[in-house]
C-alpha cells in the first residue's frame, strides 16, 4: 500500500496529534494498528490486511461488526436527528425491551459508557444505604474515574494513574476474588460503611474466571445479612454469557446491573438497571445526567441488538463456537508442545502460558508468562488474528466453523514463529 496511507505511516501522524497515538489508554499497545472496516468475525486494516477479529471492539460486537440489523436500524433511526433534550419512541421501545428481556428489573437509565454507568450505580447505592463506602475485587474493572480505577499488579491500595484524587479512590475496599472469607472480614471490620459489593459476575478484565460454585450466592447473602447492594457489572458478561448475563448463567439476583458493550450490539450505550424502589431515586434527589444519554443512535442500536438476541439462537451458536474453539486451541497446544492453558466460559475464555493449576483469583494469574503470551499475539496479527494482549479471547455470533478453523491454522502459524524467536516457549518449569 501506498506509503501515504500505511497504517505506520498513519500512526505517525496520529502520535503527533493525540498523545500516544491513541483515544484510550487501553489501546497504547495497538497503537500502530489502524482499521479500515469491520464485518461480521474478521477486520481489515488500512494496509488491506484482513484478520479473523476475537477482540471485538473488547467485546461490544457480540453479534459481529456492522451486523446488518443493527446497521439498518441506525441508518434508518439517525436519519430523524440524534439528540433533543427531550425523549423519543426508540428511546421508550428500548427501556421497555430491556425491562421486558431482563425481567429481574423494574426500570433502567440509559447512559453512553459503563465508566459513567457505574458511577450512577455507586451513587445510587450510597443515596439508597446512607453509607459511603463500596467492596470490589483485586483483578476487576469498573471505568477509569478516581474512585474505580485500581493497580491490580503491585498494591491495590495504590493509586494507578497519577492524578487520581485519593480521596475518592480510597472509597472501595479491595478484597480477592472467589473468597468469601475475605469479603465478610472486610464487611466485618467496616461496620455500617458499606454501601455496596460491586463485581463482575465473571472476572474478564483480568482472566477469564468463573465464580467457585456458592460464591455468588454467598455475595448475594452477605448483603443481605450487611444491608449493602449487590451491583453486578455486567458490562462485559451482560447479553453474552446469556440473554440475561451472569445474573441468569449462574443463577444470581442483583440489586443493581451494569451493561455495555454487546447490549448495544457495537454501539455507544451503557444501561443501569434495577428495582423501582432504588431506581426511583433518580427522579428526585440523586443526580444523574448527560447529555448524549439515550440519544437515538443508541436507543436504535439496542432496539436493534436486543430484538435479534431474543429472535435468534445466537447464544446456543456463540457457545458452539466458542467450544470448539477452546477445545482447538487446546489440542493445537498438545500437538505443538506449548504450555497453552485456556479457562473460562465459550463466549469469553482466557489463554495464557501457565501451568495447569487451578486460577481462582487474580493473584493466580501472575503465574503466567504474561510478557511470553504478549509475543504471541503480536505473531497472531502478523498471520491474520486479532487477540488481545490480556489474554481473554472474546466470541461473537459471526464466528462459525469455518473462523474458527481459520482462526486455529492462523495461531498454529503464530505458535510456529514464536517457537522459532523464543524456543524457551515450550516448556513451563515453573
Ligand atoms: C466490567 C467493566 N466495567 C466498566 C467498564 C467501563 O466501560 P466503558 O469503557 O464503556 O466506560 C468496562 C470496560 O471495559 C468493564 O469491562
Amino acid at each position: 500500500m501506498s506509503g501515504e496511507r500505511s497504517g505506520a505511516d498513519l500512526a505517525r501522524r496520529m502520535t503527533a496529534v493525540v498523545p500516544g497515538g491513541v483515544d484510550s489508554n487501553v489501546r497504547l499497545e495497538v497503537a500502530d494498528l489502524f482499521i479500515e472496516s469491520g464485518s461480521g468475525a474478521r477486520i481489515r486494516d488500512v494496509d488491506g490486511r484482513e484478520y479473523i477479529d476475537h477482540v471485538l471492539g473488547q467485546g461490544p460486537a457480540f453479534l459481529g461488526h456492522a451486523h446488518p440489523a443493527v446497521l439498518a436500524a441506525v441508518r434508518d433511526a439517525i436519519g430523524t436527528g440524534m439528540t433533543f433534550a427531550a425523549q423519543t419512541r426508540v428511546e421508550l421501545r428500548a427501556a421497555e425491551l430491556l425491562v421486558d428481556t431482563l425481567g429481574w428489573a423494574e426500570q433502567v437509565r440509559i447512559g453512553m459508557t459503563s465508566t459513567e454507568t457505574v458511577q450512577a450505580a455507586l451513587r445510587v447505592a450510597r443515596a439508597h444505604t446512607g453509607r459511603r463506602r463500596f467492596l470490589r475485587f483485586r483483578g476487576q474493572y469498573h471505568g477509569w474515574l478516581d474512585t474505580t480505577l485500581m493497580d491490580w499488579t503491585v498494591d491495590p491500595a495504590r493509586l494507578a494513574s497519577e492524578g487520581q484524587d485519593p480521596d475518592a479512590a480510597g472509597q472501595g475496599i479491595t478484597v480477592p476474588w472467589n473468597d468469601l472469607a475475605a469479603a465478610e472480614a472486610a464487611l466485618a471490620a467496616h461496620p455500617g460503611e458499606i454501601a455496596a459489593i460491586i463485581t463482575e459476575p465473571m472476572m474478564c478484565n483480568a482472566g477469564a474466571i468463573p465464580p467457585l460454585p456458592g460464591y455468588l450466592a454467598g455475595l448475594r447473602s452477605l448483603c443481605d445479612a450487611h444491608g449493602a447492594l449487590l451491583i453486578l457489572d455486567e458490562t462485559i458478561t451482560g447479553f453474552r454469557l446469556a440473554l440475561g448475563g451472569g445474573a441468569e448463567r449462574f443463577g444470581v439476583r442483583p440489586d443493581l446491573a451494569i451493561y455495555g458493550k454487546a447490549v448495544a450490539g457495537g454501539y455507544p450505550a451503557s444501561v443501569l438497571a434495577g428495582p423501582a424502589a432504588i431506581m426511583g431515586r433518580f427522579a428526585a434527589g440523586t443526580n444523574h445526567s448527560g447529555t448524549f444519554n439515550a440519544n437515538v443512535l443508541s436507543c436504535a442500536a439496542i432496539v436493534a441488538a436486543l430484538e435479534v438476541m431474543r429472535d435468534e439462537p445466537v447464544h446456543a451458536r456463540v457457545e458452539a463456537t466458542g467450544a470448539a474453539l477452546m477445545d482447538g486451541i487446546r489440542a493445537l497446544a498438545g500437538e505443538l508442545g506449548v504450555p497453552l492453558q485456556v479457562r473460562g466460559l465459550p463466549p469469553a475464555f482466557h489463554v495464557s502460558f501457565d501451568t495447569p493449576d487451578p486460577v481462582v483469583s487474580y493473584a493466580d494469574l501472575l503465574r503466567a508468562d504474561s510478557a511470553r503470551y504478549r509475543r504471541l499475539v503480536r505473531h497472531a496479527r502478523e498471520a491474520g488474528l486479532y487477540l488481545a494482549g490480556r489474554g481473554i479471547w472474546y466470541v461473537s455470533a459471526a464466528h462459525d466453523v469455518e473462523t474458527t478453523r481459520t482462526a486455529l491454522d492462523r495461531l498454529g502459524t503464530a505458535i510456529r514463529m514464536l517457537l522459532r524467536d523464543d524456543p524457551a516457549a515450550a516448556p513451563v518449569t515453573r
